[in-house]
């Protein structure tokens, strides 16, 4: 039997999904399902790195599990689970965190911007995210990890962990590849077209989320930054919010950027930013449709939830015993 390779990858229940989480990662997710073992883990463990609300981070998570299904995810195909529901994560991470140099953790750019944005609360859990996330990956023997630009220097780091494992230990570990799809692989803001797309923008105008209602999303692109060269040309530099429109026209088409450019030339922005919206506002009807009727149905999700966690458990206690044994703790007398 021919085994198929594993991918992993997670995102962290901290608000609902944008428009940019769904062209630079879910959409391409959907694609790798059928070639793929899948493993789409939803971070809480990640989250709290930030102070949650207890009763939102919960909301968070079961919606971010539904817009991963509503997107396209099968859940009978691709283990879709929370990351609290795998102790092997925590336990794996502890151990990570001992083959872990502080010096390595001091260059993390995520650390230093998330630091710096809350300065309260610089707790070492933040500091030792990239640990977690390393185990996150190993614990399944992880090949492909597909995942946004910004979560290379994280995967750098899962790999310099796993070869250093490896080198004293012997063999144990999957060194993981990272899989950065080439379209929509930063979607930026439509009011500071500059900034990537996040789901921590104050600004409501800025970012298309999974659920936004078609007016919206036609409101909010009529009302996104452009310029006043008046010509609809992808050039970043000088043209970043027309840019970043036709990046996300070509993720949801297909078509080039000069195909674009050619289709558009002559038109205003006006019709354009109508365009771009009505593409859009298709794309995510039907996921919107599979999300409110999944919503509804509590015992299927409720199934899933259960069916999953204890898939990934089963699979993660493999690697797991073989990384506790290799290090020389005690086996467990049953
Ligand atoms: P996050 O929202 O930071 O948890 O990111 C979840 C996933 O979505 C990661 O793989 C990110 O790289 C990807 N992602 C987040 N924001 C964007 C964006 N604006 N454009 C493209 N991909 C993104
Ligand atoms: N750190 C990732 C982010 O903020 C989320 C994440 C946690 C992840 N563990 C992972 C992504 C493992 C890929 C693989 O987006």
């Amino acid at each position: 039997m021919e085994t198929k390779k594993t991918i992993f990858s997670g995102m962290q229940p901290t608000g609902a999904i944008t428009l940019g989480n769904y062209l630079g990662a879910l959409k391409n997710w959907t694609s790798l399902q059928d070639e793929y073992n899948c493993l789409y883990c939803i971070v809480d463990m990640h989250a709290i790195t930030v102070r949650q609300n207890p009763a939102e981070l919960r909301k968070n998570a079961r919606n971010l599990l539904i817009q991963y299904i509503a997107a396209g995810l099968d859940p009978a195909q691709n283990i879709i689970y929370y990351q609290s529901h795998v102790s092997g994560h925590a336990e794996l991470a502890w151990i990570l965190n001992c083959f872990t140099y502080m010096g390595e953790l001091n260059r993390m750019t995520q650390f230093k911007d998330k630091s710096s944005k809350h300065s309260e609360n610089i707790n070492a859990g933040l500091y030792t995210y990239p640990a977690l996330m390393a185990a996150d990956i190993l614990l399944y023997n992880t090949d492909l990890v597909p995942i946004g630009n910004d979560q290379k220097q994280h995967l750098e780091l899962t790999r310099d962990i796993a070869e250093r494992f490896n080198t004293i230990y012997g063999e144990t570990f999957t060194i993981p590849e990272g899989y950065i799809g080439k379209v929509g692989a930063r979607i930026m803001d439509l009011q500071e077209p500059t900034k990537k797309m996040s789901k921590s923008s104050e600004d409501k105008n800025a970012t298309i989320l999974l659920t936004d209602k078609p007016e919206e999303i036609l409101k909010k692109f009529k009302r996104a930054v452009t310029d006043n060269v008046a010509t609809i040309k992808y050039d970043p530099e000088n043209q970043p919010g027309i840019s970043n429109l036709i990046s996300i026209y070509s993720a949801i088409t297909g078509k080039s950027y000069v195909e674009i450019e050619n289709e558009f030339s002559g038109s205003g922005y006006g019709n354009f930013k109508i365009k771009v919206a009505e593409s859009v506002i298709e794309i995510l009807r039907p996921i919107q449709q599979k999300y409110d009727e999944l919503q509804k149905d509590k015992s299927y999700i409720d199934h899933i939830i259960k069916d999953n966690a204890q898939k990934a458990n089963y699979q993660s206690q493999k690697i797991l015993r073989k990384v506790q044994k290799k290090i020389g703790f005690p086996s467990i007398i049953r």
